[in-house]
């Protein structure tokens, strides 16, 4: 059955927009856009690429031998060793995040190693984009940019030109002629999904899609898009701050957990390779409300620094602020602290933060937030050079953690020689040149070490 959308083409350059504006996007031009239908005779289904007919199990190639590097090694890392072809990534992110930034920077990248990329810009005019690059010091033959927002003009070009690489920036600003609702909405992105994911599969190219989050953490809807494509990267970070990490929430084709770290500068985003360095500054012990955790994201380890900040309160219900631990998990520890360690904050606010806008939500990072919490109620510094690892149970006790010996090790390398981890790690971990450690079995014993 014929369909009919309705949009709004430039008379100037002839570009399609989804709603009325007064100034095309694109050229710039005032009061050329004019209302048009857009007639879809074709059913998607039709149109379907995928051949249906089941393969032989052994028939299929194998995806590893199919991987491409991105030529971001932080990225290839949260791909699980570059991107497989035919699959479809998201990259989802606050606004002003470095989705646009990393997908530009990805897109020459690919293109110097001989791969064909199709931006296609539903977002920003071709001006814009050029003007990106041009900071970002990004000239390249390789790579098309295509400003559209109707997919199924989209899939055409796709299929004409047969691209590598396809970058559709973003899922909320394209739509289908055949839904009839606005761009964004849950209908329009779940049949904006079905198409490229189709694009991917039937037509031989890897789809980077870029979607931004809601105000609630979503990316669109609640979890559908997540649930239909391959992998889930995650920009995280504050967009004002300079260090962006890049998170792997879903792959169906490696590990996920793994992190990827970025610096923001004018130039673009540049790799970290050694997180612990911009997460410590020092060795701790000056300032009391300061303690520090090895954390294991993914297949690396990296210090991080766990601040807290104790003060008489002015309110009836004291405020609670996390930035980077779990919220939840900190009232837990508040109420340990006080019934199983004596330690009473119900007349406190209690602030903990991570420092570098790194957020941290393995169990392990319990006994750090507590010795920052107690040092800084306390007013006495954590010892100098003292990494503190531990889960704490609701009894106080303090239970093992995994890869402790990686933990130790990383914290060893970055200059710590002291750590706190529990009792029931001790017997596992093999002895470590050069590091103290000191086995706690309950969180009483770790706030005794502020009186030693
Ligand atoms: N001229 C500039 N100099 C330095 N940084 C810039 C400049 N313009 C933009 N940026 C950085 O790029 C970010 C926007 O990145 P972008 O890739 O457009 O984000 P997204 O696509 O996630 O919305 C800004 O938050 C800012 O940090
Ligand atoms: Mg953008």
């Amino acid at each position: 059955m014929a369909k009919q959308r309705r949009i709004y083409r430039c008379s100037s350059c002839g570009q399609v927009h989804s709603q009325w504006m007064g100034k095309c996007a694109q050229c710039g031009e005032w009061n050329t856009l004019f209302e048009d239908v857009l007639q879809e005779t074709r059913s998607i289904q039709a149109a379907r690429t995928r051949n249906g007919a089941p393969v032989p199990l052994s028939d299929i190639v194998s995806a590893s031998s199919t991987r491409k590097k991105c030529g971001i090694g932080e990225l290839d890392r949260v791909l699980g060793g570059g991107v497989v072809e035919c699959s479809l990534v998201l990259i989802g992110g606050d606004p002003g995040i470095g989705k646009s930034t990393i997908m530009l920077q990805m897109a020459h990248n690919l293109a110097a190693s001989g791969s064909s990329v199709l931006y296609v810009s539903g977002e920003e005019s071709a001006v814009q984009l050029k003007l990106r690059s041009e900071r970002l010091d990004i000239v390249s033959d390789g790579i098309l940019i295509y400003p559209e927002v109707v997919l199924e003009e989209i899939r055409q070009q796709i299929a004409a030109i047969r691209p590598d690489v396809v970058i559709v920036d973003s899922i909320q600003s394209v739509f289908s002629s055949q839904v009839d609702a606005p761009p964004g909405s849950v209908s329009q992105i779940r049949e904006g999904a079905g198409i490229l994911m189709e694009v991917a599969k039937g037509m031989n190219t890897v789809v980077f899609v870029v979607g931004h989050v809601t105000k609630d953490g979503w990316i669109a809807g609640p979890k559908m898009l997540e649930h239909m494509v391959d992998t889930v990267l995650y920009f995280e970070g504050d967009a004002s701050g300079v260090y962006r990490i890049l998170r792997t929430v879903k792959n169906r084709f490696g590990t996920s957990g793994e992190i990827g770290v970025f610096e923001m500068k004018s130039s673009g985003l540049v790799e970290v390779s050694d997180p612990s360095s911009i997460f410590i500054h020092g060795l701790g012990g000056d300032v009391a409300g300061s303690s520090v955790m090895a954390t294991v994201e993914g297949s690396r380890a990296f210090v991080v620094e766990v601040q807290s900040l104790v003060s008489r309160t002015n309110y009836s219900m004291p405020k609670r602020i996390s930035i980077g631990p779990d919220h939840s998990r900190l009232s837990v520890l508040l109420a340990v602290l006080e019934k199983r360690a004596g330690l009473v904050l119900s007349h406190s606010d209690v602030v903990v933060n991570i420092a570098g806008g790194m957020r941290v939500s393995e169990p392990a990072v319990d006994l750090a937030v507590v010795m920052a919490i107690a040092s800084s109620a306390l007013d006495r510094p954590v010892k100098k050079g003292t990494v503190c690892i531990g889960e704490i149970g609701l009894g106080g006790e303090i239970r093992p953690v995994n890869h402790m010996e990686q933990r130790i090790k990383e914290a060893l390398r970055t200059g710590f020689t002291h750590a706190l981890i529990p009792a029931s790690n001790r017997n596992s971990l093999d002895f470590v040149k050069g590091m103290e450690l000191t086995p706690l079995s309950h969180v009483r014993e770790a706030l005794e070490t502020f009186s030693r």
